[in-house]
């Protein structure tokens, strides 16, 4: 049976999540500001959480109503048969998002929403879920527009990006959905060398490790269909049994990562350790204007502290000109990729940004510059007043 769904993503990498969707067999694929809209049979809900490497969660929708007030509201969710998918000894929680709606309270909403979800339970079993809102078995999503709801079960649980691998944090990680959105935007694929000489706990090294070796992201965690009616426990075995046996064996891969920290390195070394990569992938420590590439070319990948971590204003204005100095002297050859919150690192680094992305890391409004170092642009660059 063909049913609507809609991933949320980092808002950013709506075409990337889109072309991931599209390569699964999703139909009616729609992005919109913050995720995709699609259509697909229950297999393709399974294998979006277990393929998707941008997506944050699939939602499945399962209600729309027009709405004027509240009251609306409350009647919209009252009307959805909520008894028959899921059940009742399952833990609940609401969540409800809004653009433009004309509700006063979104807190009200969601408690009316659940009140609602709760009576029809009560009417037609006898007994109502209990709420858990930080461990719930099954999350409900209301989204509100101006005069239009839809209801939604999480078939995620856990937000996507929640892979498993992670064992240690270190500095500020980049969440991994959106370090493998950010590797798609770059259109590395190996054999190209790839190389984060700012790697932190190196969340862009083992999600490159993952892509190269065809490890699909969701293979060792729960999902939140596990407990929707209708769970099909067979399709999954097989969805993920497939997925497993895919995986590439390689002992060596072309990604390298460093850090000026030692402690932090520990930190990607014992990450990569879960998935058993740890001699896939090069470490070493190095601050970042003293040493340099670890190949001819390739693509170079990072994100820098943001100002606060840094130290402030000062060593920020005086670090990023000389890592321009070091990428324009040392890495001719690497197009590098620098995600920042920093908008005046465009200027202070001072090199020419060949493409500027904007994404978001959470709320955070970002952007992925582009720079590609060819080795004739420095050369023209010293020659050109005698070029006249
Ligand atoms: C924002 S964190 C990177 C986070 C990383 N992408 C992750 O997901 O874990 C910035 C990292 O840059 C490192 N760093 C700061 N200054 C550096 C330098 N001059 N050379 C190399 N690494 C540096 C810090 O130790 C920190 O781990």
């Amino acid at each position: 049976m063909i049913e609507r769904y809609f991933a949320t993503c980092p808002r950013g990498l709506e075409q990337v999540l889109a072309a991931e969707l599209a390569a699964l067999g999703g139909q009616s694929i729609e992005p919109v500001d913050g995720g995709v809209a699609f259509a697909g049979d229950q297999a393709l809900c399974y294998a979006a959480n277990l393929e998707s490497r941008v997506a944050s969660r699939v939602l499945w929708q399962v209600g729309q109503a027009r709405y004027r007030s509240e009251h609306d509201l409350f009647d919209a969710a009252r009307a959805l048969p909520w008894p028959r998918l899921f059940d009742v000894g399952h833990t609940i929680r609401v969540n409800v998002s809004a653009i433009r709606s004309p509700v006063k309270s979104l807190d009200f909403v969601t408690l009316r929403v659940k009140d609602a979800v709760c009576d029809v339970f009560r009417e037609q079993r006898g007994s109502r879920p209990d709420v858990d809102t930080q461990a719930p078995d099954v999350r409900i999503h209301a989204f509100l527009t101006r005069d239009e709801a839809v209801f939604y079960l999480d078939t995620s649980g856990d937000a996507l990006f929640k892979r498993g691998w992670r064992a240690a944090g270190g500095d500020a990680p980049l969440r991994e959905n959106l370090a493998s959105g950010i590797l798609r935007l770059t259109g590395w694929a190996p054999p190209t060398p790839l190389f984060d000489p700012m790697c932190g706990s190196g969340t862009f090294l083992v999600e490159a490790a993952m892509m190269a070796l065809d490890v699909a992201p969701g293979l060792d965690r729960p999902f939140g269909f596990e407990r929707l009616a209708g769970y099909d426990a067979g399709l999954w075995r097989t969805l993920r049994d497939k997925a497993r046996a895919r995986r590439r064996q390689l002992n060596r891969l072309p990604i390298y990562g460093s850090d000026k920290s030692g402690a932090v390195l520990g930190m990607a070394r014992e990450n990569l350790a879960t998935l058993g990569l740890t001699d896939a992938v090069e470490l070493k420590q190095m601050d970042v204007l003293d040493g340099g590439p670890p190949a001819a070319g390739g693509i170079l990948v990072m994100n820098p502290p943001y100002g606060e971590r840094l130290g402030g204003t000062d060593e920020l204005a005086a670090f990023y000109p000389r890592l321009g100095d070091v990428l324009k002297q040392r890495y001719a050859g690497w197009t590098a990729y620098i995600l920042t919150s920093d908008l005046n690192l465009a200027r202070l680094i001072g090199l020419k940004a060949t493409k500027r992305t904007p994404l978001y890391n959470g709320a955070l409004e970002c952007r992925l510059f582009e720079y590609r170092l060819v080795a004739g642009s420095l050369r023209r660059r010293k020659s050109a007043p005698a070029d006249g």
